[in-house]
């Protein structure tokens, strides 16, 4: 706590807390940690409970609406997001103006930042219908912008959302389909697809949905707002992790090298970190994670891959690491990260698409957080303090004295 007295002259105090570790930035409703025991509910659902039986689609309106919907508000909301799949027309030419080898992050940051030009008219933030609104469209256009993102840097054609597919469904096929060859959907991977979106639909104030939270304080359009929240969750420490695990489980290679690894990870000269290990929150094993696990493994099974190397790394890496002082210590579990690499990759995912399947999956996470927001009574303008290091008030010096 600092005495803001002697800093600024000014009556009170403040927290100096970097990274937020002990503060919490508002009020929620929405999703729960109990980081100690390893637990996750969404509107008091277990996570666990919603992966085994529930859908995307119904989970979005249990963010959303904060209950979960009888069989005919489920279809009257699966109808309404369905509507709204397809992009304006003149999408296309953001999605051309990028270079081929962009990565479909960036792209994902500039189309839907380039959303709040094309509803601009309907965004007025205190309206709760038109806030409504722009969350259906947020969640019903991300799949098709991750798709069409893919399709661009591949150079293939794109591919328009079939509206009587389900979400996960029309997503797989928008990726996956080319006009000259016909393609099914495998309803197995279409399952896997949804509980991979259902286990990363909403994760309480992380970096990025704070970061949405803090762009929406301002009352900004949600289009920017979800375009934010995008960047932030494209770092390493962040969303970025599954990517960083393939490439770490890559880079192991084999087995036998897996003590060497988790020997440099321990290594404090060592700037090496084990990718999807650890959590600010969960000190305990993410219940996320033992999901994707099985859910790994049903993948592998449904594609008839048999001993992936990759998942024998992981599963020795896991063992090892589960085994040895210095994670047990400082509670380092494998995170939702760890496993979702291996499972994407065996789909057919390119690794540069991961994070956009984080992004995609996230936003009904972002727009109900952002929404919630809003309409908090308590809610201010973001606007932290600082702890200021630099130098006294001192007068100003002429160029031609300076040294
Ligand atoms: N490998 C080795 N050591 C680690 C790891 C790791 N993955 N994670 C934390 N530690 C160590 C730190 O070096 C630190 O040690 P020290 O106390 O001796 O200094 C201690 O554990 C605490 O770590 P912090 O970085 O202070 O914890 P913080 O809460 O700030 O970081 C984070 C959490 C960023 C997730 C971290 O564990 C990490 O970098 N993990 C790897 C990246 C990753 O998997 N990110 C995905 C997060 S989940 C998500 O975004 C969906």
């Amino acid at each position: 706590v600092i005495d803001i007295r002697k800093l600024y002259g000014e009556t009170g105090y403040f927290t100096y807390d970097p990274g937020f570790t002990a503060t919490a930035s508002c009020q929620s409703a929405i999703s729960y940690i109990d980081g100690d025991k390893g637990v996750l509910l969404h509107r008091g659902y277990p996570i666990d409970e919603l992966a085994e039986h529930s859908d995307y689609m119904e989970v979005c309106y249990l963010l959303l609406n904060g209950e979960l919907p009888t069989a005919e508000q489920k279809a009257g909301f699966v109808d309404t997001v369905t509507r709204h799949t397809m992009l304006h027309d003149q999408m296309n030419y953001f999605f051309r103006g990028f270079r081929r080898d962009a990565h479909p992050m960036a792209i994902m940051v500039g189309v839907v930042g380039a959303m709040s030009a094309f509803y601009h008219d309907s965004t007025d933030v205190d309206d709760p219908h038109q806030r409504m609104v722009a969350s259906y469209r947020l969640v019903a256009k991300m799949p098709t912008i991750a798709a069409w993102a893919y399709k661009y840097s591949i150079g293939q054609p794109f591919i328009y959302p079939k509206n009587d597919l389900s979400y996960s469904e029309r997503f797989l096929d928008m990726m996956f389909a080319v006009p000259a060859e016909s393609y099914r959907v495998d309803p197995v991977l279409a399952k896997a697809m949804d509980r991979i979106l259902i286990l990363h639909a909403d994760h309480e104030q992380n970096a990025s949905t704070s970061t949405v939270r803090l762009a929406g304080s301002s009352g900004a359009n949600p289009f920017a707002c979800i375009a934010a929240g995008i960047a932030s969750l494209w770092g390493p420490a962040h969303g970025g992790a599954n990517e960083a695990v393939l490439r770490m489980l890559n880079e192991i290679g084999t087995v036998d090298r897996v003590d060497e690894c988790v020997k440099r990870a321990k290594d404090k000269d060592d700037p090496f970190r084990l990718m999807g290990f650890g959590h600010r929150v969960y000190k305990n094993y993410d219940p996320r994670a033992k999901v994707m696990q099985q859910t790994c493994h049903e993948v592998l099974d449904q594609l008839g891959i048999k001993d992936d190397p990759l998942l024998e790394i992981a599963m020795k890496l896991e063992k090892v690491a589960l085994e040895d002082d210095y994670f047990v210590d400082k509670k380092l579990y494998p995170n939702v990260d760890f496993y979702s690499g291996i499972i994407l990759k065996a789909m057919g995912f390119p690794m540069e698409m991961f994070t956009v399947l984080f992004a995609l999956a996230r936003t009904v996470g972002w727009v109900a957080q952002w929404n919630e927001m809003i309409q908090d009574p308590h809610q201010k303008i973001g606007r932290p303090r600082q702890l200021y290091t630099g130098p006294a008030q001192h007068p100003y010096v002429p160029i031609h004295k300076r040294d």
